[in-house]
């Protein structure tokens, strides 16, 4: 059990340590070793995907990921930006199933913006494609118009084999759930949506058992929103599941819940809490731990076939929601507010409970 650990930015060090005492309670033989990337990649040798991290990342058997950004990201230049770092890392690795579950836990239903009716027993799965798309698309970059303006430009491009393997990862996940898959394009306005739908309609003969729908990803947005439950597995783009995932984390409440996982042709995963760096409230200890926690269930479940071990932990964090225990994201009245490595220790007791 090689783990390639990546803090990164921002709260990531801060989470990512919490989910290290979980999986010494676990998964004491793992053994973990640390490098920078991101904005912590560029202050250790200049570039947000160091050579060294991306070797370490190679021989690994997973990869836990905290998180990367600095506030004001997009004023710096593509080749040093943190998240640039991420992006290289899933493209050199093949990451290119995104697993990002949004899941309803019964304590939080008051801490959702939605009506309780709404997400009560709220379970889906966003498969993300994370390989292609606008986010690597050639060409892309700035010229200068007719005009003499400047332009900004990026292609939203698709290959049938980048479609295909993404839809097997899908219909596979949702034939391990409750065999509905939906998948969200724009293909009444662009052709690498029409290719997208046509080529996992093609991949869907494949999986009979599963029923497939499609939706425009305007619909999906507001589908979300509306009556959640309605979907069980919904795989989409790159660019459409950035955004789409985002909302479907604060369906849950918060996105400082939320795990998930990158996995490409082998066992081999990066698993990373959905939120991001959070630089206004890093080194703050008031961060939620618990997206990093579950994250790593995750690649106890996925990389390691660990099921009992991602189990324990599961439950060790549903029993520190019984038990009241709120990081500031997550708090309601009548639970008691308490910070990252405290809520980090009380997983960690939990586990201990649970043993004894
Ligand atoms: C995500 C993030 C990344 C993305 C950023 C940090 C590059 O928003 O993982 O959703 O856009 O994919
Ligand atoms: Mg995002």
């Amino acid at each position: 059990m090689k783990i390639a650990v990546m803090p990164g930015d921002g709260i990531g060090p801060e989470v990512v340590s919490q989910a290290l005492k979980v999986l010494r309670v676990v998964a004491p033989q793992a053994e973990t070793q640390e490098a920078p990337i991101g904005e912590a990649g560029i202050q250790a040798h200049g570039v947000p995907l160091p050579e060294p991290t991306l070797a370490l990342a190679r021989k690994a058997d997973a990869i836990l990921f905290g998180a990367v950004g600095v506030a004001d990201e997009a004023a710096i230049e593509r080749e040093r930006r943190p998240g640039t770092g991420l992006l290289q890392l899933r493209e050199a690795l093949t990451l290119y199933a995104n697993f990002r579950p949004a899941y309803m836990f019964p304590e939080l239903i008051g801490a959702s913006t939605l009506r309780p009716e709404v997400v009560d027993g709220l379970d889906i799965v966003i498969v993300r494609e994370l390989n292609g798309d606008a986010y690597f698309g050639q060409p892309r970059g700035f010229e200068i118009n007719q005009a003499g303006e400047r332009v900004g430009f990026n292609t939203m491009r698709y290959s049938e084999s980048e479609v295909e393997r993404v839809a097997h990862a899908a219909f596979r996940a949702a034939r391990r759930r409750h065999h509905k898959l939906c998948s969200v394009d724009k293909a009444n306005v662009l052709e690498a949506s029409q290719l997208w739908r046509e080529v996992v309609t093609r991949v869907g003969q494949d999986y009979p058992d599963v029923e497939l729908s499609h939706l425009f990803v305007d619909a999906a947005a507001m589908m979300l929103m509306r009556r959640p439950k309605q979907f069980d597995v919904i795989v989409t783009g790159n660019l459409f599941g950035d955004i789409l995932s985002d909302a479907a984390a604060m369906l849950t409440g918060s996105i400082g819940m939320l795990p998930s996982a990158s996995l490409g042709y082998e066992r081999k995963g990066l698993y990373e809490p959905v939120h991001g760096s959070a630089p206004d409230i890093a080194g703050k200890d008031v961060a939620n731990p618990l997206a990093a926690i579950l994250s790593l269930a995750m690649m106890l479940r996925e990389s390691f076939e660990m099921d009992d071990a991602a189990s324990r932990v599961e439950q060790a964090v549903r029993a520190v929601l019984a038990a009241g225990y709120r990081t500031a994201d997550i708090r309601q009245d009548g639970t008691q507010c308490v910070g990252t490595r405290d809520m980090g220790d009380a997983v960690v007791e939990a586990l201990h409970r649970q043993a004894a």
